[in-house]
């Protein structure tokens, strides 16, 4: 019995290009889907943008168009990439259409019909130059817990405190620079603890993975608080039914946008969307996106669809974040690549390919390192899968007039049964979006084809005229081999699959497998795919440079002078990583031979620390001793010319003589730590 599956991917906002972490999610869907197809299932993939919310319309207003036509051209430079990656969905749609804008309107209704809406005024932060309510992350201030400058309005990136924006001290509005004023106004809110004890349920009984069933319970245990489903004018998006200037959220409407897309596609398909939607449809449904929203996907979204009527998803599939080299993406480093600017230097299928040998179904991060990627691609799929039909292609196009063995080559059947056998482990593997191990066994598959091709050596046989039918039949074993591969590959390297039927003269598919190609005529081989030089890598990493806009200097400190750029923003997990310690300088000597250093000898509590410090042209060693400062403890040791350098004392300023030793507050004693 088929299945019947409807897939989703999270709606990417129409406010900016798709970058190769959004393709993560996306690659980790189409190839689940179309393993689903490969696998005689009927699986749709709906999908669309999300082109609602403040966000989008404070762009458009930037650039001087509507928000319509602003979704409309990010639209289409959606959809250019979607192709580009080869991405397979049935229905890519926008949440700013009239099938989302009725169905999104019912769910209020319904849910209101049911009781699960409550109103209540509520005061915000209002910029009177924009005559706009404030998003919490579009006004700044001090901290109302530890006094932090330059803090958001939802929590401090300094103490951790969470809190409402009309509790910032000094407010700032990001949108006009001005102080803003609170307001009182009418909200809409979605009850959501009326769904505790369903979602208690749900999210533990198998359709979320065990982490993310972990870190929501902690919502759970500390009571689910209503949801403010609306906002005020202006704002992009639909207005609510009976109430004049308030409009939903962007967060209400964009998961419904998954049924929109869906209604969407039954227009052309004259399918019967609504059944799908009912509770108690076989249709199996499931959601794939990031760990960040979570919560809406495992909270808001099961708890509305219950609310209004609908049937709940049957699995929430989360993955982790991408990082380049190591580090979170950005763009002054060159990682925050754009998917047009890598379809530019490189191809979509390596890309697929390693991310598919690197996926699990776990949530942890997923870093692309580029020169495992280069390495990885240029020996699995270069070195080994095409290999197999480069290597097997010619003698038959050159010697045998494009036809293989009229019979199958006795003693053949073993290993050939072997490898098609292998595709029930393969397809599990698929399932259970274990796509790393697949690929593994996909390559140890194509490793042991090379070698069976190795050991046959057909251009030794080739030579002796006598011998012609022996490498008729051993270049036709090793084009069944990797028709196999192909088609276990086909989820992934769908291009090369298409290659591969062009080539084979065949179409790719599961059932066919048992019977090997025999007495058939195929087509001349053509190169399916290319070594990367990692000179690609290279462009698509200046590239990705270039683009970055200039460095930003903070609002707050633009009147002091030597003014650096802000780093990217880092986790709280990244930051308690550094163990910055109180040291007390017990003895500083200039070191001979090098003058910009001074020797430092740094009590810091359990023992001492030899730091070379490049301050001497700031300090005279006699007047640091004696003094506190603060040190980084935990700094990889660093062999210098003059001995090891273990830790970094902090010191603030451009460098030279310009250049600030921090020392702690009196009181602070050695080897305290600083947090
Ligand atoms: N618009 C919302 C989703 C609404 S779904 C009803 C949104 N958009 S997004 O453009 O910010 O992100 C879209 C998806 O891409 C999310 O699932 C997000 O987790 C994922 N990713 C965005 N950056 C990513 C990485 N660097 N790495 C992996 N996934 C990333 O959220
Ligand atoms: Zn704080």
């Amino acid at each position: 019995m088929s299945r019947r599956l409807l897939v989703t991917s999270a709606l990417p906002y129409a406010n900016g290009p798709l970058h190769i972490g959004h393709l993560l999610e996306y690659i980790q869907c189409d190839i689940w889907v179309r393993y689903q197809r490969l696998a005689g299932n009927q699986c749709q993939w709906v999908w669309a943008d999300d082109a609602h919310g403040t966000p989008i319309m404070l762009r458009a207003e930037a650039e001087g168009i509507t928000p319509e036509a602003l979704i409309a051209r990010v639209k289409t430079e959606h959809e250019r990439d979607i192709a580009g990656f080869l991405l397979s969905p049935d229905n890519f749609h926008t949440t700013h259409s009239d099938e989302n804008c009725e169905i999104s309107r019912d769910i209020y209704q319904r849910l209101k019909a049911a009781g699960h809406i409550v109103t209540r005024t509520i005061s915000q932060l209002y910029d009177q130059e924009r005559d706009m309510f404030l998003p919490d992350r579009y006004v700044k201030g001090e901290c109302p817990n530890c006094g932090t400058e330059d803090q958001y309005g939802d929590n401090c990136e300094n103490c951790s405190a969470t809190y409402d924006a009309t509790d910032l001290v000094n407010p700032i509005s990001q949108v006009s620079g001005s102080a803003p004023v609170k307001r009182d106004s009418e909200q809409y809110f979605f009850a959501l603890g009326n769904f505790t004890a369903m979602l208690r349920e749900w999210t533990r009984s198998g359709t979320l993975q065990p982490e993310i069933a972990n870190k929501l319970n902690e919502w759970l245990e500390s009571g689910l608080q209503d949801w403010d489903i609306s906002r005020n004018a202006p704002y992009f998006g639909f207005e609510i039914p009976d109430a004049p200037g308030k409009y939903f959220y962007v967060w209400l409407d964009a998961p419904i946008g998954y049924m929109a897309s869906h209604r969407h596609l039954a227009e052309r398909t004259g399918e019967d969307w609504q059944a799908a939607w009912q509770p108690g449809s076989d249709v199996e449904l499931y959601h794939f996106i990031g760990k960040d929203i979570a919560n809406f996907h495992g909270l808001f979204w099961p708890a509305m669809l219950e609310g209004a009527g609908f049937r709940k998803p049957n699995g929430v599939f989360c993955h982790g974040f991408l990082t380049v080299d190591g580090q979170k993406m950005s763009k002054s480093r060159g990682t925050s690549i754009t998917v047009d600017t890598w379809l530019q230097h490189l191809d979509a299928e390596s890309l697929r390919y390693y991310f598919a040998a690197k996926l699990s179904p776990s949530v942890v991060d997923m870093n692309l390192n580029l020169d495992d990627y280069v390495t990885r691609v240029n020996a699995d799929l270069v070195g080994k899968v095409v290999n197999i039909a480069s290597r097997c292609a010619g003698f038959i196009t050159k010697r045998f007039d494009g036809r293989l063995a009229a019979v199958w080559p006795e003693g053949q059947r073993a290993d050939y049964e072997h490898l098609v056998g292998a595709r029930h482990m393969i397809m599990d593997y698929y399932e259970e979006r274990e796509f790393g191990k697949a690929m593994r066994e996909i390559m140890v598959l194509a490793e042991h084809a090379n070698t069976w091709i190795n050991d046959a050596e057909p251009w030794v046989l080739i030579k002796d005229p006598e011998r012609a039918a022996e490498v008729q039949g051993i270049c036709t074993v090793g084009l069944n081999y990797f028709r196999v591969i192909a088609t276990y590959l086909a989820p992934v390297l769908p291009e090369l699959a298409a290659k591969t039927e062009a080539f084979l003269n065949t179409r790719l598919s599961l059932k066919e497998l048992e019977t090997p190609l025999v007495d058939h005529a195929i087509e001349r081989y053509v190169p399916m795919m290319t070594r990367i030089d990692p000179v690609q890598v290279e462009k698509v990493l200046e590239a990705t440079r270039n683009a970055a806009p200039p460095p930003t200097v903070a609002l707050a400190s633009a009147n002091t002078l030597a003014v650096e750029a802000l780093s990217d923003e880092i986790t709280i997990e990244d930051f308690q990583k550094v163990d910055l310690r109180v040291a007390r300088i017990i003895e500083a000597k200039p070191v001979d031979g090098a003058d910009k250093l001074i020797e430092l000898t740094l009590d810091i509590g359990l023992e001492t620390r030899t730091v070379f410090a490049g301050i001497k042209a700031a300090y005279a060693p006699e007047d640091l001793v004696g003094r506190h400062t603060v040190m980084v403890a935990n700094l990889k040791p660093r062999k210098m010319r003059f001995g090891v350098s273990s830790g970094m004392v902090l010191a603030a300023g451009p460098g030279g003589s310009e250049l600030f030793v921090l020392t702690p507050d009196e009181g602070a004693t050695p080897g305290m730590r600083v947090k």
